[in-house]
């Protein structure tokens, strides 16, 4: 594992930035794994900035998001399949065609899972992209007694709930479930970045990476993963450096 300090958000972001632009220029039809919420927007933002510049091509990468609510069009303005659209995929050369967001509105859970771990595991996910919750969690995989190895619904802990909730106009507006890939399926990426910042995430940092590997803590897992950059400021780094 690789740790990476910035020395503040927007130079880890710019860190990051510059990996995932690595991987898109070395395999320019590339698979991204993304992530939504506040990590990742410097990234995002960093990346817009290139491709408008001219030194990045989107036009053969496909991605592959992580989670999206369950209830929630792409339409609405919290939906992640319109968080990425926003923030990302309408400022460059994407084929949207080739961007993948599970569907919100899907009326049958189970075939929405298995339709999703197929565009997973037919594409393979060259980079994912990771951010983590305040209680350790990857995409939505919450703590709890196993690690849910493929794509699946999940109830939402009231913790990630109230974190969410800063977006909503109330919490009670806040999805109770969500649909999210398995630790399995984020595992098998062959490149796994992690954007932490903020010093409200130093000590899940120092747990998730130096304390045990438990579904408790399910980033934990990414221990043992062989190729894992972690990209933070100093702030989110304060208690492991
Ligand atoms: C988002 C996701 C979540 C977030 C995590 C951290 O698609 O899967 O796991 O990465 O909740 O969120 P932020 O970056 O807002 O602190």
């Amino acid at each position: 594992m690789r740790f990476l300090k910035g020395k503040d958000y927007k130079d880890a972001s710019r860190k990051a930035a510059n990996i995932i632009s690595a991987q898109i220029i070395m395999k320019p039809n590339c698979v991204l794994g993304l992530a939504t919420g506040s990590s990742p927007i410097g990234a995002y933002n960093q990346l817009i900035d290139w491709y408008k510049k001219g030194d990045l091509d989107f036009s053969e990468v496909s991605t592959i998001n992580l989670d999206e609510y369950k209830g929630l069009s792409g339409e609405h303005k919290q939906s992640y399949r319109y968080f990425m659209n926003t923030n990302l995929f309408n400022h460059v050369n994407i084929e949207k065609s080739k961007t993948f967001v599970p569907d919100g509105l899907a009326e049958d859970d189970d075939k929405e899972c298995a339709r999703y771990n197929e565009i997973i595991k037919s594409r393979g996910i060259d980079l994912q992209l990771l951010g983590l919750g305040h209680n350790g969690h990857i995409g939505f995989n919450e703590p709890d007694d196993a690690f849910e190895k493929e794509t699946h619904i999940v109830k939402l802990s009231e913790n990630t709930i109230l974190a969410n909730s800063r977006l909503f106009k109330e919490v009670s507006q806040v999805p109770r479930y969500a649909f999210t890939m398995g630790i399995k399926n984020i595992m098998q990426a062959r490149k796994i970045v992690v954007i932490v910042s903020g010093v409200d995430k130093a000590d899940i940092v120092k747990e998730v990476f130096f304390g045990p590997v438990t579904p408790k803590v399910p980033g934990s897992i990414l221990q043992m993963h062989n190729d894992v950059t972690v990209i933070g400021d100093e702030a989110a780094f304060s208690k492991i450096s």
